[in-house]
């Protein structure tokens, strides 16, 4: 619960519009499973008795936010977001309430992400602390090519070594603070919490995780989250 000092509390950017989608409404928003598709994002976070409360970050005077106090019986706290993803993540960091010292660790999850499974964000926390920061990934399986600009294959490149990153990232909100500070300072607009740790001289832990967390991105997307929401916990 909330009140347990080891209770996590997990940063939600949900500012995006969901371009690449192409709806009339933000992405995070449409029926997945009858419901809209942000709540089993935010679900699957509380349920996990670690998680002790969501701070939810939203475009400003977002009309689809159907507004809740509270999930699973964990505190929902929302704030405005930025232009770029780590400007809204930026945002809910510095949202979170006074009891979240510099030195306790935050999760950030992507809203478009309603897919994660238990277990893994189980093992991201118990793995990710004794780590001192840690994202979800899954290491590359397919054959990498680097393409000119007509789409000709130029070369073949190792996918040794390779992941793609998930979330959740796990980070000490002080240390997260300070590195997207940086990295803003810097001009250099970073596409995940673990680039701005890298930035700033860390080695997040990778920790293998499902494939199915999905970011939903396109309508294949969500049909694909639909059916997988079906079958996994
Ligand atoms: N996000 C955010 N603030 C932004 C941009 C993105 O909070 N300025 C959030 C999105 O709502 C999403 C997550 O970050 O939950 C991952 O971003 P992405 O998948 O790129 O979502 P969108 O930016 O909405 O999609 P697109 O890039 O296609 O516009
Ligand atoms: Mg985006």
């Amino acid at each position: 619960m909330a009140t347990d000092a080891n209770a996590l509390w997990c940063v939600v950017p949900a500012a995006g519009r969901g371009a690449r989608f192409g709806a009339g409404i933000p992405k995070q928003y449409l029926p997945l499973a009858g419901r809209p598709l942000i709540l089993h994002t935010l679900e699957r976070l509380a349920a996990h008795p670690r998680v002790g409360g969501l701070m939810v970050v939203l475009a400003a005077q977002d009309p689809w936010w159907p507004g809740m106090d509270e999930i699973n019986g964990k505190r929902v706290h929302t704030a405005t977001g930025g232009g770029e993803r780590a400007d809204s993540v930026l945002a809910g960091l510095r949202a979170l309430p006074g009891s979240v010292g510099d030195a306790d660790f935050v999760l950030v999850h992507d809203a478009a992400r309603p897919c994660l499974r238990y277990e893994d964000l189980g093992r991201l926390i118990v793995e990710g602390t004794a780590a001192g920061g840690a994202l979800l990934a899954t290491p590359l399986r397919d054959t990498l090519k680097r393409a000119d600009v007509a789409h000709r294959s130029l070369e073949t490149e190792a996918r040794e070594a390779r992941w793609r990153a998930l979330t959740p990232q796990l980070f000490r909100r002080g240390e997260l603070v300070i590195a997207l500070e940086r990295a803003r300072a810097q001009g250099v607009v970073v596409s995940d919490e673990a680039m701005a740790m890298e930035l700033s001289g860390l080695r997040p832990l990778l920790i293998e995780g499902a494939e199915d967390n999905l970011k939903v991105t396109t309508p294949a997307d969500l049909q694909l989250a639909e059916f997988l929401l079906g079958r996994t916990a």
